[in-house]
């Protein structure tokens, strides 16, 4: 959550900042700021809104430099307005701060500060971690050990970029539990919450660590711990092109990335399936293989669109691996005090790679001794990181907060992983694993063909439910999660409020629910419960709801009984969440459309969730 920027170098960094904030703006959007060193004074300009806005207000003085720092932000301590958004500057004009994280002891050290006589300004907890900078430049005179001695004292999460108008030739960048990557160019440094502010000028980055800060000036840079000890770190090659992180023609990010998706989840699976042995191969988990051949039990943990693609894999591992799975949200797992033993293997599935959530439970899974395994989209992230092992999704950057590409490729992913252990412990026959890997094949073009012939029929039913209220998504067995992350997209984009429930569960309650204004989505492709969700739809019926359906092709019972339906290929069981999922994405994002809603940027949500 949050985005930050910082440069220094020869050029102009106003367009720098702006440019990079823009592309960070999925992080976090309700308002911006930027922070520049004009004449050894720092000059802020910061507002309420979007970064276009700040652009705006920018415009109206521009002043060249060649250093400074922004900030786009998702509000937690202090309501989004012009005081409360980044950078702050602390009390004596000297330093400015920009932050992305929570600094939980803030209150302690506010009180302590106000008590010394220093005026705080805004609501943030940020605040207090500037103006403790600020009382150790006072001391010090350095800015490095000022920001040294002051993060020593605190207790939270942060990526931070501060710099002083006493010394302009110097930019500091900090982190701990909240991203950064320094990117290295001729004469210059990119410091940013993630690549895609960085890779339009530089493709060589380095991702710091916890507990680490950099030393920013023209002539090199320098990263220490917190404890003032030099270290080194590799330099990575960003692999993704800046074409990736634009629009290509499409109105929005997630029109872009949906429409990507046979292409994604082919990415996910190129040189992956070993079709002639009917498995699938996944180099990363080399490591803990044995682990996994052997594994009692597997844990999933995850949040939002990445658990629901976790429910699948519970699914699937169960029927084809025959592994007793788990599949845990991340924010309850390490709260809870889980059983977990030392065969267990954890697989922590996030597309950023940064869920705070995630994050925790992972390490709480590493502490108690299980293999951690990641499924992670963003490379270098910081769950890729410190996972024993892991497998990346190849989705490409994923823009839109509404997440659609990632889950396919997570979904992708774990289908590979059911395969290859279902094999390997025996229960999947040769015969049946080079089935399996034929259909993989066909799914990227399966995708395609949704895609290709279904959007005008969506646009029809998106309009017909544009202004219910209540819309229910139903599914049973691998197309329960499908319900669940479909009526997720729909709430997120639309704001409409939309349950996903099993759909024999609907008799044990939400049946209540249904009358003649209620749009009834049923995931009904022709599986092994087909009948029985047959029966489902004719209890809808019965109390006048209105059926809409995804079904296959040749399905003409079910059209028969529906206002509306959506037909797809028919797939194996386990893949068809695959396609179930395109048509949910393509009809909330008309949708949210046609109700004028920002659908890459949807209210008080942030691409990265990088808080508890
Ligand atoms: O980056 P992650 O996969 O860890 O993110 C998890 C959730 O925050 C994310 O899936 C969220 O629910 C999306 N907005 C869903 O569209």
């Amino acid at each position: 959550m949050c985005g930050l920027v910082g440069y220094i170098g020869e050029r102009d960094v106003t367009p720098i900042l702006l440019d990079g904030l823009k592309r960070l703006e999925y992080r976090g959007y309700d308002s911006a700021g930027i922070a520049t060193l004009v004449n050894s004074h720092v000059e802020i300009v910061k507002r309420a809104g979007k970064v276009n806005d700040l652009e705006n207000l920018v415009a109206l003085n521009p002043k060249p430099a060649t250093i400074g720092l922004g900030h786009t932000r998702w509000a937690t301590h202090g309501e989004p307005s012009d005081k409360n958004a980044h950078p702050h500057i602390d009390h004596t004009g000297t330093i400015t701060l920009a932050h992305n994280g929570i600094i939980e002891n803030y209150a302690a050290i506010r009180q302590r500060l106000q008590r010394d006589g220093v005026e705080f300004t805004t609501d943030t907890d940020t605040e207090s971690l500037l103006q403790l900078i600020s009382a150790f430049y006072d001391i010090t005179g350095n800015l490095e050990d000022a920001v040294r001695f002051a993060l020593s004292e605190i207790d939270g999460t942060y990526g931070i970029i501060v710099m002083s108008s006493k010394e302009p030739e110097k930019l500091i960048a900090a982190r701990m539990g909240s991203p950064l990557a320094l990117g290295i160019n001729d004469g210059e440094y990119i410091v940013a919450s993630d690549a895609s502010a960085i890779v339009g000028h530089t493709r060589q980055v380095i991702f710091l660590e916890d507990g680490n800060i950099a030393t920013l000036t023209r002539e090199g840079y320098e990263i220490k711990t917190i404890y003032d000890e030099k270290i080194e770190h590799k330099v990575t090659e960003i692999t993704f092109d800046i074409e990736q992180i634009e629009k290509g023609g499409y109105d929005h990010f997630m029109l872009k990335e949906i429409h990507e998706q046979p292409q994604t989840v082919l990415d996910s699976m190129r040189g992956r399936i070993l079709k002639n042995h009917g498995t699938a191969k996944l180099g990363g988990l080399r490591d803990v293989m044995n682990a996994l051949n052997s594994a009692q039990r597997i844990l999933i943990t995850a949040c939002g669109t990445s658990w629901h693609a976790g429910l699948v894999g519970e699914y699937m591992l169960e029927q084809y691996a025959r592994i007793p799975v788990e599949v845990e949200y991340a924010s309850e797992f390490r709260y809870r005090s889980p059983i977990i033993r030392h065969d267990d293997v954890v697989i922590a599935i996030s597309q950023s790679g940064e869920t705070a959530d995630t994050l925790a439970a992972l390490r709480e899974a590493k502490l108690q001794g299980a293999s951690v395994i990641g499924i992670c989209n963003v490379v270098g992230s910081t769950i890729a990181r410190e996972t024993h092992a892991g497998v990346y999704t190849h989705a490409g950057p994923e823009i839109g907060v509404a997440s659609t590409k990632a889950f396919t490729s997570q979904l992708a992913v774990l289908s590979l992983l059911t395969l290859m252990l279902g094999r390997n412990r025996g229960f999947i026959s040769l015969e049946q694993g080079v089935e399996i890997a034929k259909e993989f094949e066909a799914i990227p073009g399966k995708i395609q063909q949704i895609l290709d012939e279904n959007i005008s029929e969506i646009k029809t039913i998106a309009d017909s439910i544009t202004e219910s209220t209540n819309v229910l998504y139903l599914g049973r067995g691998y197309n329960f999660p499908t319900a669940l992350e479909g009526a997720l997209k729909l709430k997120e984009i639309s704001y409409i409020h939309a349950e996903g429930y099993p759909a024999a569960e609907m008799k044990h309650g939400p049946i209540a629910l249904i009358d003649e204004n209620m749009p009834v989505i049923f995931i009904a492709p022709q599986d092994k419960i087909h009948e029985k969700v047959i029966s489902n739809i004719e209890e809808v019926r019965a109390r006048k709801g209105r059926v809409i359906a995804i079904v296959n092709h040749d399905d003409e019972q079910i059209e028969s009984l529906c206002e509306h339906v959506i037909k797809i290929p028919p797939t194996t069981d386990f893949l068809t969440p695959m396609l179930t999922i395109i048509p949910l994405q393509l009809l909330s994002y008309y949708v949210a459309v046609n109700r004028n809603c920002d659908v890459d940027q949807p209210r008080n949500l942030a691409k990265s969730v990088t808080v508890e």
